[in-house]
């Protein structure tokens, strides 16, 4: 970190640009310096993820299936340039607010609102471990005006986004975030995450969770509804193809703006344990994890690769540890489940439909015909844009792939018709 002086502008005036490190501290004086000077200060960000805005979105896959569906995104422009004036809150892009939507105070014109250019509202519903992974990614990823996140213990919601808050001059994020205590003080939002729920303990399996994190996210999914008639939601909270289903008949919502998070965290687990063994990078492993979040997951090795080969013949080991992760990370932590894989994923799904990335990525989604499964939730490649699903893609699988996942349907089908509280 640098102390970036008077001196510093005057030494750049023949230039006309000073360019400064994200953690370097600018005086007032060496800013008012640059503007009567007319020194333009430029400051390098560290990572920001995915974007928003037309000219730092995250290009449009060339092929219908990009090489990896949880492959990391585009990097954003390396630099962002900072006005030595404060810069005019930009309105907000109609991509993202629909129109008649209201708008919060963050990001109405000449509202009080971020440091840069950026625009809408994330709700995370849970700010416990998952949820507050979540909001981190989110805000750090510096492309929404504003994280919100919500927990029924209000003092845990506004704790952790005070303590998300000072981090981002550490991180280099404009995003705001604050905590609240119910979805209606959260505001309207574009896109709403729900990890509202009962987490697994040692011994439980995830449709333990049915009837306490059913009356939970039925709950949240009714008051998005009102909140946030326009949102995208996207459901963490297990278990979790059948608690999407649940949150998409609460809502009333259309199919594709209620997906859930399941596939992108087996695909990634699948990637890196495949890579445990230092032959290849976790992000050059291509592969699908589709059918349900549970025993009924489908990762068909059809479609798995690493750097483009077929993987080496300890592939079913690999696949089986995938499938027992959550459980093994369970048994490791003795209480609670996993959140830093969980919360990442499911930033990684707001990100791309932000950014309206066009990326396909594994989601339950409500089935539409295509692999000849229909009316249930369950895992199936999803292409992303700004509105959430745009459509099923078909990959070619071989008939026992097909069956799998057939049959992975069918069983979520079960639970979801059963009573809760009578789960398996
Ligand atoms: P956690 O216990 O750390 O956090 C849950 C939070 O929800 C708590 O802070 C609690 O106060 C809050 N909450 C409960 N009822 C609420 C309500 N009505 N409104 C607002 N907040 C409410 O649990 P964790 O580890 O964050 O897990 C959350 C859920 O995500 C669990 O159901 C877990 O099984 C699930 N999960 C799903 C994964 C997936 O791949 N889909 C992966 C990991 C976890
Ligand atoms: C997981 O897979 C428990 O579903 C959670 O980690």
């Amino acid at each position: 970190m640098t102390v970036v002086g008077a001196a510093d502008v005057d030494a750049a005036a023949a230039r006309g640009v000073l360019q400064v490190g994200a953690r370097d501290i600018v005086t007032p004086l060496a800013r008012e310096r640059a503007r009567e000077a007319g020194v333009e200060i430029v400051v390098a960000t560290p990572g920001a993820a995915a974007a928003v805005a037309g000219d730092r979105a995250t290009p449009y896959p060339s092929s219908p299936v990009p090489a990896s569906p949880v492959a990391r995104p585009a990097p954003a422009a390396a630099r962002v340039r900072v006005e030595a004036a404060p810069p005019p809150v930009r309105p907000p892009s109609g991509a993202l607010f629909r129109r008649g939507a209201p708008l919060p105070p963050a990001v109405r014109p000449g509202g009080a609102g971020p440091a840069r250019g950026t625009t809408g509202r994330v709700v995370v519903v849970g700010a416990g471990n998952v949820g507050t992974i979540t909001g981190m990614r989110l805000a750090e990823a510096d492309v929404f005006a504003e994280v919100v996140l919500v927990d029924i213990d209000e003092g845990r919601a506004a704790g952790v986004a005070l303590d998300l808050t000072h981090t981002a001059a550490l991180c280099g994020f404009a995003t705001r975030v604050r905590g609240a205590g119910t979805v209606e003080a959260a505001g309207p939002a574009d896109y709403v995450v729900i990890t509202a729920g009962k987490a697994r303990q040692p011994g439980m399996s995830r449709s333990d969770l049915t009837s306490t994190n059913a009356a939970i996210v039925g709950d949240v999914a009714a008051r998005v509804a009102v909140t946030s008639p326009h949102a995208v939601v996207v459901v963490v909270t297990n278990p979790l193809d059948e608690m999407t289903q649940h949150a998409w008949r609460a809502s009333g919502f259309p199919p594709e703006r209620v997906l859930g998070m399941a596939g992108v965290l087996d695909t990634a687990r699948f990637q890196a344990l495949a890579a445990l063994d230092g032959s290849v990078r976790a992000d050059r492993v291509e592969a699908w994890a589709l059918g349900s979040h549970g025993e009924e997951m489908v990762i068909p090795l059809s479609r798995a690769s690493a750097d483009g080969r077929p993987l080496g013949p300890g592939v079913d080991a690999v696949v089986d540890r995938a499938r027992g992760s959550g459980a093994e990370v369970v048994g490791l932590l003795r209480s609670g489940s996993a959140f830093l894989a969980p919360g990442t994923s499911a930033a990684r799904m707001v990100l791309a439909m932000a950014a309206d990335s066009g990326e396909v990525m594994p989601a339950a989604v409500l089935a539409d015909g295509t692999y000849g499964i229909r009316d249930v939730y369950v895992g199936l490649p999803a292409r992303l844009g700004r509105g959430g699903v745009r459509e099923i893609v078909e990959l070619d699988l071989l008939p026992d792939e097909l069956s799998a996942l057939h049959e992975a349907a069918e069983r979520i089908r079960e639970r979801v018709g059963r009573p809760a509280g009578d789960a398996a």
